[in-house]
């Protein structure tokens, strides 16, 4: 049985921007700022230029952000996500979300998700027209909006995404989460809640500062977050 993510608009660090020598010391600081998703960045060289991390890492971080309740959100940014899916869902991950471009079998990478017992999400880049998600939303959980191109943290937030995310919203079920990733600091959080977005990714803005957990409360402040 999939969890649930937690409930209401939420921050969601993102541990791409982390310091990979301190990751769980770090993941622990959100956690205890009042995090409970954990949004994990995998790149294949492939879809995008870069490498990140795979289903170790999620291995590593599963029991301390299940310990405190927290949710761990992985957004495969490879090329035929339906063929990693298992071993990330194998390794503890609650919700698992595939780019609609890569892959021609989006309904299977969504099906091996659910059968994976992972929440299902479809995420889709700048150039991608909202519409195209809507033969998938029978089998969605969340949409994905990028907001910046995918690959690298720390870019400026795509001005046209917050219509885009309105147009989504429109288009979505209750049900279904919309989530922004991209460019989210406080300047934009307004912004994007404002256009029905309720799951915020955040990387630099949190892990590239100083104090990780208070950049995490002042963006979770920004938009009435817990
Ligand atoms: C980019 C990733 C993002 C990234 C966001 O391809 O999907 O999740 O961590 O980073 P910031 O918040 O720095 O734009
Ligand atoms: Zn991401």
């Amino acid at each position: 049985m999939a969890a649930d993510y937690p409930d209401g608009v939420r921050v969601a660090p993102s541990i791409l921007s982390a310091d990979f020598a301190r990751l769980g010391e770090q993941v622990d600081a959100v956690l205890d700022a009042g995090a409970r998703v954990i949004h994990v960045d995998v790149m294949d060289g492939h879809f995008v230029p870069p490498l990140t991390m795979g289903p170790l890492v999620v291995e590593a971080l599963r029991d301390r952000v299940h310990a405190q309740g927290g949710f761990i959100d992985v957004h495969l940014m490879v090329e035929r996500p339906e063929q990693h899916v298992p071993a990330f869902a194998e390794a503890g991950a609650d919700s698992i979300t595939a780019h609609f471009e890569a892959t021609p079998h989006v309904n299977y990478a969504v099906q091996q998700i659910k059968r994976g017992g992972c929440r299902a999400g479809v995420a889709i880049t700048p150039s991608t027209p909202a519409e195209v998600v809507r033969e998938l939303l029978d089998d969605l959980d969340l949409v994905l909006c990028m907001s910046v191109n995918p690959g690298w943290g720390g870019q400026p937030f795509i001005p046209h995404t917050a219509d885009k995310l309105a147009r989504l919203r429109a288009l979505l079920p209750d049900r279904v989460r919309l989530e922004v990733d991209g460019g989210v600091a406080p300047a934009t959080a307004r912004t994007v809640v404002d256009a029905g977005a309720d799951l915020l990714v955040a990387g630099s803005h949190v892990f590239g500062a100083d104090d990780p957990p208070a950049a995490y409360r002042e963006l979770a402040d920004a938009v009435g977050a817990a």
